[in-house]
């Protein structure tokens, strides 16, 4: 159409939002808007469009990486304006993406989490010894704060050698409020009311993109300073500073390094512990479930106070790892991915798509396909079976998203993540002491809202 606006099929819904009020948990209105309208519909906000897609038939069709890759939508260009050309934000077609994305690869592969698992682990028990120290006390424990704490200083060490040191913290790092106010400010700047004045709240998210700059820029002529990136690449920021393209030869600019930390630590952290919230959450919800963890555990590390669990241990936990995905299935914590047409097709065999807009996937939406039978809201890990997951299409469990631009940290989320949950799990009674009622926290990413525990020490097993 001449206005700019898409020429849709009559049959596919549109509908116009700007009007409504601006809500807290974005993922939740759209995941009501798609039970209403049905598996794909054209949402407008303020003249913008995107097409909004739940089911997995249309999932299948949109991981086609010849006819569809990744979109940088509206909400994602926000974010771009502190993460630049890192990883998560660059433009397909960059070549700063490909460059970073084989010089990375081999840094993120399954293997590789033998290099990280002491540190995982170092992180863990800071973690469980904040957790002993309250529960001696008598006092509860603040889940998604604790697990942010956890995942930020684990990527922090990990990745650049840098200590948060998050739990001698009653508040959160600086850094960390800084990020989470940018996040916010990329979420929101999409449904603003383009008539008003949002000078204020630029200048402000300026001044916190600056500072993240800053900080990281420090981290980056320390250690080049130091001299260290011409020895081994023990971490990330040794890799990137040291590494050559494995085939032209080339090597990643300083300001797309200082793109990366940033991303990393965006993208490394508030995900993986909105996982482990969630998780947590479900157990502390299902006795059942739990004990079949605790066994697992249980049958690893016995009634040693203080288990040393190996890197192979991880791999060991089958059932931990069944629940983390299932927790992951009902609240995948980056809710949403988004792609686009290469050239104008057609969606379905009926909706017309072109290049330029963007397609997004309510994963919330695509997890809970009819594909996942009857009742998928209920919290079920033997989903997770072997023979289940075999039966079912590889689309309909999309948490780390589709394609070449998937998560990179997949197998170092989940690493980190098993092993704390089956740490954590073997050690303590989950108590649900005020009857926790889940509710949604969005800062792009989702976690639990508000969710305490108490804790107890577990008896050993008779
Ligand atoms: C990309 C989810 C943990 C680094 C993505 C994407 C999703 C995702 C859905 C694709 C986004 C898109 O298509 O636009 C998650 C979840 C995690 C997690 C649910 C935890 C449970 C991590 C960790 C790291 C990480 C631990 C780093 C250590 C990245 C990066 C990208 C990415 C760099 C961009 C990759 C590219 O485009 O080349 N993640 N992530 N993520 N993730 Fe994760």
């Amino acid at each position: 159409a001449s206005d700019g606006t898409t020429t849709v099929d009559p049959r596919v819904p549109v509908v116009d939002i700007s009007a409504l009020p601006p809500v807290s948990v974005p993922v939740l209105r759209s995941m009501e808007l798609a039970r209403e309208h049905g598996p794909a519909f054209l949402q407008r906000l303020h003249g913008r469009e995107m097409l909004l897609v739940s089911s997995l038939e249309l999932v299948e069709e949109l991981a086609d990486e010849e006819r569809f890759t990744k979109a940088i939508g509206p909400a994602l260009q926000n974010v771009r304006e502190f993460t630049g050309d890192g990883l998560f934000t660059a433009y397909n077609d960059e070549p700063n993406w490909a460059r970073a994305h084989d010089i990375l690869m081999p840094a993120f592969a399954l293997g590789s989490m033998r290099t990280y698992h002491p540190v995982m682990l170092k992180v863990a028990r800071r973690l469980i010894e904040a957790w002993d120290r309250r529960s001696a006390a008598g006092l509860t424990v603040d889940v998604p704060g604790d697990m942010t704490r956890m995942t930020l200083d684990t990527i922090g060490l990990a990745g650049f050698g840098f200590d948060f040191g998050s739990f001698e913290r009653d508040e959160p790092h600086p850094f960390v409020e800084a990020m989470v106010r940018c996040l916010d400010w990329a979420m929101t700047r999409q449904t603003r009311n383009p008539e008003l004045d949002h000078s204020e709240r630029d200048a402000a998210f300026r001044r916190d993109a600056d500072y993240l700059a800053g900080v990281v820029d420090e981290v980056i002529a320390a250690r080049v300073a130091s001299g260290a990136e011409t020895g081994p690449a023990e971490d990330l920021l040794g890799l990137m500073l040291g590494a050559v393209h494995p085939v032209d030869g080339t090597r990643l600019d300083i300001e797309n390094i200082r793109n990366q930390v940033i991303t990393f630590l965006i993208a490394g952290h508030e995900t993986t512990s909105g996982a482990l919230s969630f998780a947590l959450h479900y157990l502390a919800k299902h006795p059942a479930e739990l004990r079949r963890v605790q066994q697992e555990v249980d049958a690893l590390w016995g009634d040693q106070a203080d288990p040393d669990p190996s890197y192979e241990d991880v791999g060991r936990l089958r059932h931990t790892r069944q629940v983390l995905n299932e927790a992951l299935r009902l609240w995948p914590t980056a809710p949403q991915f988004s792609r686009e047409a290469r050239e104008e097709t057609l969606l379905g065999g009926r909706i017309p798509v072109r290049p330029g807009l963007p397609i997004f996937v309510l994963t919330t939406m695509l997890h809970r396909d009819p594909a996942w039978g009857d009742n998928p809201e209920l919290f079920d890990p033997s989903r997770f079976d072997p023979e289940r997951e075999a039966a079912r299409s590889p689309h309909a469990f999309e948490p780390f998203g589709t394609g070449e631009r998937a998560c990179i940290g997949r197998q170092f989320a989940l690493h980190e993540a098993t092993m704390l949950l089956g740490m954590l799990v073997h050690r303590y009674r989950l108590i649900d002491h005020c009857d926790y009622r889940l509710t949604l926290k969005q800062t792009l990413t989702i976690k639990p809202d508000g969710f305490t525990l108490a804790l107890a020490p577990r008896t050993p097993a008779p």
